[in-house]
């Protein structure tokens, strides 16, 4: 197991690149099982570990994965031959929920291990098995897994309780191939969504709405293959304005769509940040010590739960108090008793974090918990004197395509040792 040290304390300057986003790749890797004919192409894939794992799950199912050195990875489904999603491979990777709808709307069935709760909270699928249950599948859970069948789907009117990503994910590409029109209220509407189903819309699907609360999917009898793009990853963006912004930094993010990462430009400029765009990029330019912002987690397009943790690092040495309240996940303060670890004066009571800026972190050995976490406190350690040492950093090679080398070519002194 490895760890990450960083020595604090250099302002971050000159420009980065983003690579493409880790939500949007994972949606699409599991939609390549549903075409009859051609393969998906999917390009400038990141090199992630969360996509390593999604292409073992489809290559044990039997679709054939190849990918070159720039990562254009191929996805050829005409030799599928089972339909199930393993607990070994689910428990490291909650997103492999996303192969339950196009394994059962393209093969009729499917059995997929529960994903089982997190690090960040419950994260139960509740939402997706009734959607799926109304569209005239028959779910049964047992013994950990869920197993599901179905004659061709029908379309259905859903009505999530609650936006779900995923779960509005999985029921898009159920309903491409049902039969008739389903359509979805309350959907989430995250640009990845509406990545997903411009993507889809190539294959052959016929979907409208999205990037709406209200999606219309009228199903199609097949789906053939397609090449795409995926979008540019918002959350690693984040994480780079927050990196330059904590070292008082002037940093520039290339390849974004900076429309994505409004409600994070907007608390960086009320930190004092002074921030400038072009149609594919920002830059954040931070001259004097961040002042604390309040902020509230909540479904795109507000301030995202993946933004948190990075803006709660940032908050930590800012000037003034701040609060951080976060809605969508239970259990997503995994950082503050590290950050705590690292000086930082952070009160949590229910989903609230109360913060009383600090001038100066002190480095300290720290542990990554989840993904986001790991990404605060490399944030954390930027900023601190010393040497932070950063366990479990396979958290953070789960989402953060070669963060050191991306953060070495703006100034990090960050490396990798084996613990
Ligand atoms: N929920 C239910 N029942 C369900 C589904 C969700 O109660 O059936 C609850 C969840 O427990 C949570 C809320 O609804 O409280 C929203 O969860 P959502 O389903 O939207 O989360 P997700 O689809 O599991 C995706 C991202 C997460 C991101 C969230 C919120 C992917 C692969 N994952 O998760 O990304 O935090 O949406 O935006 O798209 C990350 O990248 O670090 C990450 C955790």
């Amino acid at each position: 197991m490895d760890k990450l040290l960083i020595q604090g304390g250099q302002s971050l300057s000159g420009s980065v690149k983003i690579s493409g986003a880790k939500n949007s790749v994972l949606p699409m890797l599991c939609a390549s099982v549903m075409p009859t004919t051609g393969v998906v192409q999917l390009e400038n894939v990141p090199h992630l570990q969360d996509v390593t794992t999604t292409t073992r799950l489809l290559t044990q199912m039997g679709v054939s994965v190849t990918m070159d050195e720039f990562m254009n990875i191929s996805l050829d489904p005409s030799a599928i031959d089972n339909f199930y999603a393993p607990y070994d491979l689910v428990k490291t990777m909650r997103s492999s929920i996303l192969v339950l709808g196009p394994l059962l709307s393209r093969f009729g069935e499917a059995k997929v291990s529960l994903p089982g709760g997190c690090a960040i909270g419950l994260r139960p699928v509740d939402m997706h098995l009734k959607a799926l249950k109304k569209m005239g599948a028959e779910i049964k859970v047992e013994r950990g897994y869920i197993t599901a069948r179905s004659k061709r789907l029908v379309g259905a009117n859903i009505t999530f309780e609650k936006k779900t990503v995923t779960g509005t994910e999985n029921i898009i590409m159920a309903a491409s191939l049902a039969k008739g029109l389903t359509k979805i209220s309350n959907a989430a509407n995250e640009p990845e969504i509406s990545d997903l189903c411009l993507f889809l819309n190539k294959m052959g699907a016929k979907i409208s709405g999205y990037g709406t609360d209200m999606i219309e999917i009228d199903g199609v009898d097949a789906l053939k293959g397609t090449k795409h793009k995926p979008l540019p990853d918002r959350i690693e963006a984040g994480t780079f304005m927050i990196a330059a912004a904590i070292t008082r930094g002037d940093v520039e993010i290339n390849n974004i769509v900076p429309k994505h990462s409004y409600a994070v430009i907007e608390k960086l400029i009320e930190a004092g940040a002074e921030i400038t765009s072009t149609d594919n990029s920002i830059r954040v330019k931070m001259r004097q010590r961040p002042k604390a912002v309040d902020i509230e987690t909540n479904a795109y397009p507000y301030f995202p739960t993946d933004m948190q943790a990075q803006m709660t690092a940032l908050n930590s040495v800012a000037k003034g108090d701040s609060y951080v309240r976060e809605n969508i996940f239970e259990n997503r303060f995994m950082h503050v008793q590290e950050l705590e670890r690292m000086g930082a004066l952070i009160k949590v009571d229910d989903n609230t974090a109360t913060i009383s800026g600090t001038k100066k972190l002190l480095a300290a050995p720290v542990m990554a918990t989840d993904l986001r976490a790991s990404a605060s406190l490399i944030l954390a350690g930027l900023a601190a004197e010393g040497t932070t040492e950063i366990a479990r950093v396979y958290h953070i090679d789960r989402g953060y395509d070669c963060i050191e080398e991306k953060l070495q070519l703006i100034g990090a002194r960050i490396s990798r040792k084996p613990m």
